[in-house]
């Protein structure tokens, strides 16, 4: 039958030993440690931070630093875009597109892209289509092997003159202001449109609405 002190002869664990040792360590002291010390920490039998911890701790604050200073940054730009003026850069509306002899019979596509109208020439006038369909404002195309505009929305279809003849389009498309200007070239005004309302005159006679010859 093993006595009271066999078990202590037993190798101690680990665990068993450090907490030994650090009993013995707070046993040294003379006095009560000052509350809060690191001897006090020790005394109490507490972990210090360990060098793995202060490096896990230095990631969390440099991170916490980056969202703070990236949340201050976002906030004090858009702060300065509220003093900046919100302007919308829009084409000319008036413009010039060369001489009456740049263009021969037909439709000429090559001021769609840029400033959105067709340049049209019958055998006795020559007027400007302002490229947008008379039904909800897309941009038909020229079918020049159909002889026709045809909408992509929506069907609608227009003659080489810009007069509707199939789909949902109430009326023509209109057409813009023109005039020479003293060097002969043609100026077109966008902001100024003739049209056509269904049941009622056309404008497309008006003066300024088409150069002759
Ligand atoms: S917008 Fe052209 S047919 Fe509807």
């Amino acid at each position: 039958m093993a006595g009271p002190e066999s078990g202590s002869d037993k190798p101690k664990s680990d665990a068993g030993n450090k907490f030994a040792a650090k009993g013995s360590e707070a046993a040294s002291y003379v006095g009560s440690p000052a509350v809060g010390t690191s001897k006090a920490a020790a005394a109490a039998g507490l972990a210090t931070v360990g060098p793995q911890q202060s490096e896990i701790n230095e990631r969390r604050r440099r991170f916490v630093w980056f969202a703070v200073t990236g949340f201050l940054t976002a906030w004090f730009l858009a702060f300065l875009r509220f003093f900046l003026p919100r302007t919308l850069f829009e084409p000319p509306t008036i413009f010039k597109i060369g001489y009456p002899s740049d263009y021969s019979l037909g439709v000429d596509t090559k001021w769609q892209q840029k400033y959105r109208i067709w340049v049209d020439r019958t055998p006795d006038r020559l007027f400007v289509i302002f490229a947008r369909c008379t039904h909800l404002g897309c941009t038909p195309d020229w079918k020049a092997s159909e002889n026709k505009f045809k909408c992509p929305c929506h069907g609608s279809g227009y003659d080489s003159e810009g007069i509707n003849f199939e789909g949902p389009a109430p009326r023509p498309m209109d057409r813009a202001h023109v005039e020479l200007a003293p060097d002969g070239q043609i100026i077109v005004d966008v902001s100024r449109l003739f049209q056509w309302p269904k049941g009622q005159p056309s404008r497309f006679n008006d003066p300024g609405s088409f150069l002759e010859g």
